[in-house]
């Protein structure tokens, strides 16, 4: 029977593992491991929204029609490439921490707490609707990583989430929430006046 690659060369198991995804190796940051580890936990899980977020801008910029399908296109792919950037600052964030990147779509799938879109495509406004979603859920957990790197001293993480993660999500959530402005899709006005506005799907799916 034929082996394949990965069988043959033995590319898997244990042995060929430099280091144990969800691990710290030391570095001379004057940063406790404690601190190390607890700020890569929660960097891995932005990454792994982060890229599903990244990944859901391209299935919307291929797979967007209608009216405004040229202008969509181009935002979508634009914000592509901003969630890109962030992927790779926050993937050599943790590395530099000493952890490891989550990196693979296999991981990201079983990681991400953004809800799996349909493989068909869908209409315009609920591929808006869905990104706003992903947003809102990485600009909350993004937040509140921020908060507790600051408490425990990790300040060059707090900065990396609050100046590169956050301000750029937020940017983004602004341009997308304008293209549904006055539609009824993602909020209403009366919304707005509550202090943490949560967004609920009015369009059919
Ligand atoms: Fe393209």
């Amino acid at each position: 029977m034929k082996q394949n690659l990965a069988q043959k060369n033995h590319f898997s198991g244990p042995e060929t593992e430099v280091q144990k995804y969800g691990t710290v190796v030391n570095r001379p940051l004057s940063l406790d491991h404690k601190v190390r580890l607890a700020s890569v936990g929660n960097l891995n899980q932005i990454l792994a929204d982060t890229m599903t977020l990244r990944d859901m801008y391209k299935k919307h910029h291929w797979q967007v029609s209608g009216p405004t399908f040229y202008q969509l296109h181009l935002l979508f792919d634009k914000h592509f490439g901003e969630q890109a950037e962030i992927v790779d600052m926050l993937a050599e964030r943790v590395q530099t921490l000493g952890g490891v990147a989550i990196a693979m779509s296999h991981d990201v799938a079983e990681t991400t707490r953004i809800s799996r879109p349909p493989r068909s495509s869908e209409d315009a406004s609920v591929q808006l609707f869905r990104l706003l979603q992903a947003h809102e859920l990485i600009i909350d957990e993004t937040r509140e990583a921020a908060r507790s790197a600051g408490e425990i001293g990790d300040a060059g993480t707090n900065d990396l989430l609050v100046s590169d993660v956050l301000r750029v999500n937020e940017l983004q959530v602004w341009f997308v929430s304008q293209q549904i402005a006055g539609s009824g899709i993602g909020g209403t006005e009366e919304e707005a006046g509550r202090s943490t506005p949560k967004l609920t799907l009015q369009a059919t799916v």
